[in-house]
């Protein structure tokens, strides 16, 4: 069916153009282990990621919504030796997990790991961020796009995740919270003035889902 093909193009082009290093391969594995979800973002997803930080030469980056660490993983490594990524898990056991991917990743001083709620570590954190990635709860991603734009500076990208949800996101009667806070989070894009975006839908190996991306213009933040 079509999911397989998907699956199989998705394969091609990760041996083609983002072959995952040992640090990467064992994050999955680390991750499958203790039980986490195979929630992470797919291989050419975080080379998508990596890139993006290459061509803004973001130095400072934000995640919310850490799970194993594998998407942090790919944004630590494309960023230059002085830059960081701050990245926020709620889960304790997920956390613990990312802490040993990142450490046996090499990527110790590169990631500042925050356990909690990410409504109360982000009132902590110093702005401003070159580029956030929104990948955790989704009911909440409305309350995370206020703190995004909070912790940013002009010319901020900010990218959130499963934005199509195998188009569940246009289902207007959604009863799902999640779906919902996402539906909001989009309506709140294209009410902002200061927000400038897109949204792409992707297949692949994760199925039918996709990116939304924006651009902070904010001259006065
Ligand atoms: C789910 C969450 C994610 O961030 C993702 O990439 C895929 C699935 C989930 O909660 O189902
Ligand atoms: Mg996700």
């Amino acid at each position: 069916g079509d999911a397989e093909k998907w699956a199989q193009v998705d394969a091609w082009f990760t041996e083609k153009l983002a072959p995952e290093g040992p640090d990467l391969k064992y994050t999955l594995a680390n991750n499958a282990d203790h039980g986490l979800p195979a929630h992470d973002v797919s291989a050419l997803q975080g080379k998508m990621l990596a890139l993006f930080i290459k061509m803004t030469r973001a130095s400072r980056v934000l995640e919310i919504g850490t799970l194993g660490g594998y998407s942090t993983i790919w944004m630590a490594k494309a960023l230059p030796h002085y830059g960081s990524v701050t990245t926020i898990e709620f889960n304790e056991h997920h956390a613990k997990v990312a802490r040993q991917n990142i450490d046996n990743a090499g990527l110790t001083e590169r990631v500042e790991l925050h356990t909690g709620a990410a409504l109360d570590v982000l009132p902590m954190l110093k702005a401003p961020f070159d580029l956030i990635f929104i990948d955790a709860d989704k009911a909440n991603n409305p309350r995370y796009l206020e703190w995004a734009i909070k912790l940013s500076k002009q010319g901020t990208v900010i990218i959130g995740d499963n934005t199509v949800r195998g188009g569940g996101v246009i289902d207007s009667e959604t009863q799902d919270p999640n779906v919902q806070g996402l539906r909001h989070f989009i309506q709140m894009i294209s009410e902002d003035e200061r927000l400038e975006a897109t949204a792409i839908q992707t297949v692949g190996e994760k199925g039918w889902d996709g990116f939304v991306m924006a651009i902070v213009n904010c001259p006065s933040c």
